[in-house]
């Protein structure tokens, strides 16, 4: 098996405001040598990105956006950032396709797609977002949607991606999914890959991500094939985001 280093990505959300910029220069200190074992990842707003990246200079953190335009070449879309100008910002991650943003902004998995296509055009990494509702897992469809959003949100060219799996249920809450439930999805994800891509499919990161926190983070990256995690509110708090690299 490829051996993929962790990735452990911080989604802020709309969350951290400039006051708490500070955690993540406390987030540095607390890790320490941990951060060359994993790649540490800190998404906050778009606003913040290029203070944040100022707070990582010198370090081994990386910072990312949580969204993206679609549209990769400088336009007239007022309101819009484009990828490049998020990687002018400091980004080197953009996360695309989350369950938020497909929910509650209406993205299919085609915009999904097109926004990776823009980031990966800007010299960006897309963390691409996937995971069933929990209807659809009531219902044993989760291969089945999970499968057609891998493929429908994954650009055809270039491997140079990360998947994460969030079942949009265990977001937000205190409820996951089993070990072996994860396990499962995981496989299935790497095996979509792979039709994709095939031998490369096996440098592609799949992270795990939903309610991740300092307790459970051992056993979630215990879990053959989740090559790290995607957390919301734990990461918020540099004590905890810590905790959760320094178990990995
Ligand atoms: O993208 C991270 C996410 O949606 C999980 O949020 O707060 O359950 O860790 P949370």
């Amino acid at each position: 098996m490829a051996a993929r280093k962790p990735l452990i990505a911080g989604n802020w959300k709309m969350f951290g405001r400039s006051a708490d910029l500070g955690e993540i220069a406390a987030l540095a200190e607390t890790i320490g040598p941990a951060s060359g074992v994993v790649d540490v990842l800190i998404c906050p707003t778009a606003t913040y990105i290029a203070a944040a990246a100022e707070q990582v200079r010198g370090k081994t953190i990386l910072i990312g956006a949580q969204d993206c335009s679609a549209i990769a070449d400088d336009s007239a879309r007022t309101g819009e950032i484009s990828a490049a100008m998020l990687a002018d910002a400091g980004a080197r991650c953009i996360i695309v396709g989350h369950s938020e943003r497909r929910t509650l902004h209406g993205e299919t998995s085609d915009l999904v797609r097109r926004k990776a296509e823009a980031a990966l055009a800007a010299g960006v990494t897309p963390i691409i977002c996937v995971g069933e509702t929990q209807a659809e897992r009531e219902a044993g469809r989760v291969a089945e949607i999970v499968g057609l959003q891998v493929r429908e949100s994954v650009p055809e060219q270039g491997a140079n991606i990360v998947v994460a799996y969030e079942p949009v249920w265990a977001i937000g809450g205190t409820r996951t999914p089993t070990l072996p439930e994860i396990a499962e999805v995981h496989t299935l994800i790497r095996r979509v890959l792979a039709e994709r891509f095939g031998d490369q499919a096996n440098a592609i990161r799949i992270l795990y991500g939903g309610s991740v926190g300092p307790k459970n983070a051992a056993e979630i990256f215990s879990v053959e094939g989740v090559d790290g995690a995607l957390v919301g509110r734990a990461s918020l708090k540099a004590a905890d985001f810590a905790a959760i690299i320094l178990a990995h």
